[in-house]
């Protein structure tokens, strides 16, 4: 169904239009001060200056037209229209609007029978390659992927939600340095000499010589012996461009690292019912590297610099250093950058995308400058517009990035079961659940220990740093997921309660300033859907969802709803409330939060 703004902005620009002005003018929107009128329309301030500009009378130009009397003709036509019950002019020339209740009445009830909820349609035709989640498969995924990983997938939902194809793709970190310095420090370890035996060129053998926990332990072992050791940093180079090259037990060796890691990744993921379409990486571009870099070269794109293969990308008017992007270094080995440009080219040859979105941390805000810039002069983009979508850190109490107890990087899977554990203690604290098994406790525990991780990241502008404050995050009131999802389950048991004792549930109908304007907020939710896509804007959805839950208390605590002896004004509240329910419902569901049955 089509939006109440957009329902509006059509009727006010016929208006306009019939007054000899641009139709665009007609934009109504919800208004900045819901107490003095619902919607508002500013158009009568730019149509006088349109006819300063360009007088239609024939008067010398920039004679001064006035607003205000622009604005009573669109009034007075507006008025004829019974949907609106209110029109007004203010201050200037502003133009105020209320709609009539019948008019909303009727739009609630179209909504409530509106299978996608007023989703706007925005990407109907459209197809997004979505590039989130990024963990290195050398290293446990770390909370600095947590972000990505619950952004992304709010990206994803809302999306597909708006009519979008999505594509997403999970990218991961396998194809760099990293490969080699756990290929060398593998070779030092003596576990697995058959991958390192130069006559043996396979078949190698199909068990993994590595599990995830040995990773783990290898990894920063590897890491740190490469910073106190040039020398055993450059054998990790070297593995790494012989990977690279393709030497047969480095690539064998190499896709056990890959398979195990994904198994991990999975359950991590799963865990946080985050989904990728795409498990590709760094490395799934390999064989377009060649091509790439031939094309690039004959093109006359590239240039050598201190022995690298590099594509200068700096403009005059950059006003900071703009490094070239390095393609190949002088060593051989092909970098971050490179995979990444050659991922551009895939994505294009395989999904034709109008939008391609990096849900990366901020502080790579200048590589993929560089990679888009690199896309856009050698004509690799298609038609697809490029952009990082970047977001700020999660701290600890401190103020720095958020860690261990002991100092460490603080794992995917032990923050989930940090977040559980706080919400048994609060679900205890609270009573809830004291009477379900243990399994059902557990159950819900898991969803509102998400919840509470979950929303608390989304909540904030995805810029801004925050600092993780479980207590606070965990709460059951305040701007928190669990207070949203204690809210749904209220209604929910509500209306399980209204089904017991046999009450129709009607069509939602304003009886009161409170029904009225949660009528209004539900009938906006594809303008914030519709925006939150536009702005990449997680944030939107999670004050919408809090605003929404408030609205809604101050209704329920206001007015009977089982308790209503007049049937014809139960049933209408009752449907409300189920409406209410359904949005709620789905506003988390974009956020990637579920609702308990009941808590
Ligand atoms: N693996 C990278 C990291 O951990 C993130 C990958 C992001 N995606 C991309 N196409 N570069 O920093």
């Amino acid at each position: 169904m089509t939006s109440l703004a957009t329902e509006l902005s059509r009727i006010a620009g016929a208006a306009f239009a019939a007054e000899g002005l641009p139709e665009s003018l007609g934009r109504v929107a919800a208004s900045d001060r819901p107490d003095l009128a619902q919607f508002q329309c500013n158009g009568a301030l730019a149509a006088a200056k349109f006819l300063s500009g360009r007088p239609a009378d024939g008067s010398p130009a920039g004679a001064k037209a006035n607003p205000r009397a622009i604005a009573e003709k669109i009034a007075a036509r507006l008025k004829a229209d019974s949907l609106f019950s209110k029109v007004e002019i203010a201050g200037p020339g502003f133009l105020n609007l209320d709609l009539s209740d019948a008019a909303l009445d009727a739009r609630a009830a179209t909504l409530a029978g509106d299978k996608t909820l007023g989703a706007p349609g925005t990407g109907k035709g459209k197809t997004l390659v979505l590039d989130f989640g990024g963990p290195n498969i050398a290293k446990p995924m770390a909370v600095h992927h947590l972000r990505s990983t619950i952004i992304g997938d709010c990206l994803q939902r809302l999306y597909r939600a708006n009519g979008w194809k999505v594509i997403s793709d999970v990218h991961l970190g396998d194809w760099g340095l990293q490969m080699g310095q756990l290929i060398t420090e593998i070779e030092l370890m003596g576990i697995a000499p058959v991958y390192f035996d130069p006559n043996i060129v396979g078949p190698y053998p199909d068990e993994s010589p590595v599990s995830m926990e040995d990773l783990e332990t290898i990894y920063p072992r590897a890491s740190a012996a490469c910073k106190a050791d040039p020398a055993r940093l450059e054998a990790a180079r070297r593995a790494t461009v012989d990977l690279q090259a393709g030497r047969a037990g480095y690539r064998a060796l190499w896709r056990h690292f890959v398979k195990v890691a994904e198994v991990g990744l999975t359950r991590e993921f799963g865990a946080l019912g985050v989904t990728f379409d795409l498990w590709n990486g760094e490395s799934s571009v390999d064989a377009l590297i060649g091509p790439m870099l031939e094309d690039l070269k004959a093109r006359g794109l590239t240039e050598i610099s201190e022995g690298a293969v590099v594509v200068p990308v700096a403009r005059d008017d950059d006003k900071k250093p703009m490094p070239p992007l390095i393609l190949v270094k002088s060593e051989g080995g092909v970098l971050y950058g490179t995979t990444d440009l050659a991922t551009v080219i895939e994505r294009v040859r395989d999904y034709d995308p109008d939008l391609i979105l990096y849900v990366v941390d901020h502080r790579q805000h200048g590589h993929f400058e560089q990679v888009f810039r690199a896309a856009e002069k050698a004509n690799l983009r298609g038609r697809a517009h490029l952009e990082h979508v970047g977001y700020g850190t999660m701290n600890g109490p401190d103020g720095k990035p958020f860690k261990t107890r002991a100092g460490g990087a603080m794992k995917l899977y032990d923050l989930i079961e940090m977040g559980k554990a706080e919400a048994q203690k609060r679900l205890a604290e609270q009573g809830i659940g004291a009477d379900y098994s243990a399994q059902e406790r557990e159950e819900i525990a898991r969803k509102v220990g998400i919840a509470t991780i979950k929303f608390a990241d989304l909540s904030n502008h995805r810029t801004t740093d925050y600092i993780f404050d479980l207590e606070r995050f965990s709460k059951f009131e305040g701007k928190t997921g669990p207070y949203l999802q204690y809210a749904a389950v209220r209604i929910q048991s509500m209306l399980r309660k209204a089904k017991e004792q046999g009450h129709q549930i009607g069509a939602p109908a304003i009886h009161s300033p409170e029904e009225r304007r949660l009528i209004l907020q539900l009938l906006s939710l594809g303008d914030l859907m519709a925006g939150a896509e536009e702005k990449r804007a997680p944030n939107m959805l999670c004050e919408y969802a809090f605003e929404l839950a408030q609205n809604f208390s101050r209704f329920y605590s206001e007015h009977h709803v089982l308790s209503e002896s007049d049937p014809a004004l139960r049933a209408a509240r009752l449907g409300l409330c189920a409406l209410v329910l359904a949005v709620l419902t789905r506003v988390l569901d974009l956020l990637g939060i579920e609702v308990p049955e009941r808590m």
